[in-house]
């Protein structure tokens, strides 16, 4: 039976936004990265953006109720399966998850420290499509416009230097736990971040059609 509740764990930087714009063409998953939601809800103005903004700009973890507020409805409503990125975060968002959804697969991306500040502070997204792109990799120095849809290209404002390594801390100290806690219950894949983004799809392709 084909794994239709997914998600991705690991650090930030580690490529999971990467990863899933690819899963998602292939399988037909719906997308939900809490990060993307926010960050809309953030340039809308919306209540919920104006009190995420602060917690996010420092590169903290905003409160798990507002997420779990925010995020329970789109799970429940993925009836052709859902690929989660950025969520839960907390074992307390676990938790919540629990509840009302079942997980059939975690996969795991994991990246070293110095890695993880190499990339994030290389890279660069597009304001329109969302594609993501790197200047140490797949980006021309002055570039500022998309190859997919000519957007524009800007930088997150949790990927100046200072921010990055408050991120990383937070990881270790918060979401890293949630490693343990599914590999308790049997659903963890882990890969290496580290390997070219089209060998991490293809060993993702594999697991999830096993
Ligand atoms: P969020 O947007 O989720 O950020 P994150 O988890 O820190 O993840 P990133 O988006 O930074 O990294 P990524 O792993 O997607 O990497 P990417 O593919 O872009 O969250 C932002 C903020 O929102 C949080 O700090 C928090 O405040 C808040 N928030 C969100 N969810 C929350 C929750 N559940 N609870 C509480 N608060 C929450 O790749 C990175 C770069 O590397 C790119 O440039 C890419 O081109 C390059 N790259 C990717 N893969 C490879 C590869 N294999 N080889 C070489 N380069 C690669």
């Amino acid at each position: 039976m084909a794994l239709r509740h997914v998600v991705l764990l690991g650090p930030p930087g580690a490529g999971k936004g990467t990863q899933a714009k690819q899963i998602i063409n292939e399988l037909g998953l719906v997308h939900l990265s809490t990060g993307d939601i926010l960050r809309d809800e953030v340039s809308r103005e919306t209540e919920l953006g104006k009190t995420a903004k602060g917690f996010m700009d420092r590169g903290d973890l905003v409160p798990d109720q507002l997420i779990i507020d925010m995020i329970r409805g789109r799970i429940e409503a993925a009836d052709q399966g859902f690929l989660l990125d950025g969520f839960p975060r907390t074992t307390a968002q676990a938790e919540a998850l629990a509840a009302f959804a079942t997980i059939d697969v975690v996969l795991n991306i994991g990246l070293a420290r110095e890695e993880v500040v190499r990339r994030l502070a290389g890279r660069r997204v597009c304001r329109d499509c969302g594609a993501i792109y790197n200047l140490t990799f797949n980006l021309a120095e002055g570039e500022t416009t998309c190859a997919k849809c000519g957007g524009e290209l800007y930088q997150r404002d949790d990927d100046k230097t200072e921010v990055i390594a408050n991120r990383y801390d937070i990881y270790e100290r918060s979401t890293a736990p949630l490693i343990e806690y599914y590999t308790r219950q049997g659903v963890v894949r882990t890969l290496d971040g580290a390997a070219g983004s089209e060998n991490v799809f293809s060993e993702i392709l594999e697991l999830l059609s096993a």
